[in-house]
């Protein structure tokens, strides 16, 4: 059969054509040709995300080109792309594929392709119209996400369906913008007043219990966790028959509760103890955003006869992921999130409560099939003072600097008056300009420099990929792409729960980082990274040295792809090189310094250090680093990230020397961002840039408060 009448004839499985948007496949299909801009919603588990794409594909759009489909979150990407393969009978990577930040699974027969927002962008960049395309499914657009935010500007935008021939494409790019619920109005109006297609659902009710664990004052985890665990548990031992799915914020913290589940668990006699008795056992399977595709697939498994299947997860199963036969939720009430903090002048990941909106999409997810039960673990209270009613848009609460420098590559260069669904405030795209200003992304004027050109073209966040680049410079980039990949996978450490186990984890990693030589957290990344590699049989190496062999394996593809980006840049583009004399671990923390050195903390008494970048912010240094202990002995440092719990931790930290960044220190406080603002709106004209030359000029002469500063510091 040839694969074009193969695909004409495949119909809906039998399980699809139970789910509720079967009913409306005709006119989905119609409404999407009719028009070119379309909003889809629907309950969560109504069929959109799996469903519609096929749909699209059997109206016969792929004749035109791609069906792409977008998600925030990466493991949805590869999840659905997934399930979709097997409905469509094809191997994955074939017709149906997904890709994701350094992982590709597409190949030329790819029709529909599963990606997440990140990865649509980059291919804005370098296909500005999509020309591979024939519609863009953009999904989960209640997430509210910075990347599908930027994206449903850019589209309304840059390839707005009118004014396709013009550029470049043969039949205009149809897009359809999904979500889950309500802000389905503001978006239609958004997209110029176009129509929005709901699929009625039916959900069954969920009654949800407030506890009593967590109350106004309460955000450690630790007093989360074991309340979680214990409900958890009594739902397990009290509760008939139906899956459970707990909702906790982060990876460690969800192993964490895994282990002590899997241990009590363990324990129950289930002879006497479970009230249902036909439920024997508990099937404990982990849910977040960075876990291998292989164990993912086991989340959507039916659990064996008897055994009742207990899912610990992220906000992902929130709307992300449907997970069939859940009929109680643990809500933990934290959620784990990326917030721009304008005290501390950084994006720190912090644990919040989550909104009451969000509280009631997770209880939704006990009600899909069945009536179900939702434990909230916090009070009402909590609730009441604690909860915000919806949650704020990323867009409106995290750094910009990646996505502002990717909209100047693409030609916008009025970056304040782009079409915002929701604006962000003024002073964050300030910040985000102020940020690639001090990197020499962009320069004075607002452009995008060489440096930027290259900059955009890499995956990470910018300060490591001016550090990346400054080693590319110098020659040495075989130090920093190893450190930039491991910093790209999940944690590569491994810490047991039980406590034995434990130390001799922390032993083995104190070995490692005492063989590493120079003594600070990049280090150890690089060396663990050569000496696996190096060794003869890496997994095995591993597991002796409690690493993580499959953070490891993917560091080595990361590794492999940026080392072909920057292969690719150096073949298409002018490159700059320097020279430098030194000795190796001076010249890597130095190529450091150039990109971290907006995270540069002194410090001032005792552990306490002080951030540099004039917000003044003390700050301690994680347990998790290898400096933890020895800061008695350290004067300036730089640091990779920031998390806040009761306190600011920097984490993955490198000591270094005042005289290699004096030089760069002052460009945090040279530009004024209202300077920066007029030349955010427009194109400057050369009059207005001398003016502001003479301004900066009388600056100095005068000596501004920030030079007298390091002069002081100098002496
Ligand atoms: O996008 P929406 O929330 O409307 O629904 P969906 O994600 O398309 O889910 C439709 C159905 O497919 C649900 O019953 C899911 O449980 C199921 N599904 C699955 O079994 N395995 C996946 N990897 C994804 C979805
Ligand atoms: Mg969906």
């Amino acid at each position: 059969m040839s694969k074009r009448t193969k695909w004409d004839t495949i119909g809906n499985s039998d399980d699809s054509k139970k789910l509720p948007i079967y009913q409306h496949k005709a006119s989905l299909q119609q409404a999407v040709k009719d028009n070119s801009f379309l909003v889809v919603t629907g309950e969560t588990g109504s069929g959109k995300t799996t469903q519609l794409p096929q749909y699209l594909h059997q109206a016969g759009f792929w004749r035109d080109g791609r069906i792409g489909v977008t998600q925030p979150r990466r493991v949805a990407a590869i999840t659905v792309a997934q399930r979709v393969s097997q409905e469509m009978r094809c191997s994955l990577g074939r017709e149906v594929g997904y890709q994701v930040r350094f992982d590709d699974c597409t190949t030329e027969d790819t029709v529909v392709k599963y990606m997440t927002d990140g990865c649509l962008l980059r291919e804005i960049l370098a296909d500005p119209v999509l020309s591979q395309y024939s519609v863009i499914v953009l999904d989960e657009a209640h997430e509210r996400s910075l990347n599908t935010d930027i994206l449903l500007g850019l589209l309304k935008q840059t390839i707005s369906p009118t004014d396709k021939a013009s550029k470049g494409r043969s039949v205009p790019l149809k897009v359809v913008v999904m979500s889950a619920t309500l802000e389905t109005d503001k978006l239609s109006v958004f997209l110029g007043g176009c129509p929005v297609f709901t699929i009625p659902g039916r959900t069954f009710p969920v009654i949800s219990r407030f506890g009593c664990a967590i109350g106004q004052k309460d955000t450690e985890s630790t007093v989360y966790l074991k309340e979680v665990v214990k409900v958890a548990l009594d739902v397990h031992t009290c509760e008939m028959s139906g899956d459970i799915l707990v909702f906790l914020t982060g990876q460690s913290e969800i192993e964490k509760a895994c282990d002590m589940l899997y241990e009590k668990a363990e324990s129950i006699d289930y002879r006497y103890d479970v009230q249902d008795r036909t439920v024997e056992g508990l099937l404990i399977l982990p849910l977040y955003g960075s876990m291998p595709t292989d164990q993912q697939k086991q989340i959507f498994q039916p659990p064996p006869p008897g055994i009742r299947k207990c899912v610990v997860a992220t906000n992902i199963a929130a709307t992300s992921l449907t997970i069939d036969g859940i009929k109680y939720i643990v809500d933990s009430g934290f959620v784990k999130q990326l917030n721009h903090n304008s005290r501390v002048g950084m994006d720190i990941l912090e644990v919040v409560p989550i909104s009451k909106s969000e509280a009631q999409q997770r209880a939704g997810r006990a009600g899909r099939t069945s009536a179900g039960k939702c434990f909230r673990i916090y009070n009402q209270e909590f609730w009441e003072k604690c909860m915000p009613d919806y949650t704020v848009p990323e867009i409106q609460r995290t750094s910009l600097t990646s996505v502002i420098l990717t909209l100047k590559c693409l030609g916008v260069h009025d970056v304040i008056r782009f079409p915002y669904l929701d604006r962000p405030e003024e002073r964050f795209i300030m910040e985000a300009l102020k940020q690639l200003y001090q990197c020499d992304a962009i320069d004075r004027r607002g452009k995008v420099t060489l440096l930027g050109g290259l900059m955009v073209e890499f995956p990470l966040p910018p300060g490591l990929t001016r550090a990346l680049l400054q080693a590319a410079t110098l020659g040495c980039e075989d130090l920093l792409l190893p450190v930039a990949a491991m910093l790209s996978v999940e944690n590569i450490f491994i810490r047991p729960g039980h406590p034995a186990k434990q130390k001799e984890a922390d032993e083995k990693h104190r070995m490692l980082a005492a063989q590493a030589g120079s003594c600070n957290d990049f280090t150890i990344l690089l060396s663990v990274f050569e000496k696996c590699k190096a060794s003869d049989d890496p997994s095995a190496w591993c597991k002796a040295h409690y690493i993580h062999w499959r953070a490891l394996k993917s560091a080595f593809s990361v590794e492999a792809q940026l080392r072909e980006i920057l292969l690719r840049l150096r073949q298409k583009r002018d490159f700059p090189m320097e020279k430098f004399d030194g000795n190796k671990s001076e010249l890597f923390r130095r190529c450091l310094c150039a990109g971290y050195f907006t995270n540069v903390a002194r410090r001032s008494v005792g552990k306490v250090f002080t951030t540099m970048d004039g917000h003044g912010t003390m700050v301690h240094i994680h347990p998790s680093s290898t400096l933890f202990d020895q800061e008695g002995q350290l004067d300036w440092v730089i640091f990779h990230d920031v998390l806040a719990t009761s306190r600011v931790y920097i984490r993955t930290v490198c000591p270094i020397r005042y005289d290699w960044v004096k030089d760069l220190l002052p460009k945090l406080h040279e530009v004024d961002v209202y300077d920066l603002s007029s030349v955010a709106r427009q194109e400057v004209t050369d009059e207005e840039m001398a003016k502001w030359e003479t301004k900066e000029a009388a600056k100095r002469q005068t000596g501004g408060s920030t030079e007298d500063y390091f002069k002081k510091l100098e002496k």
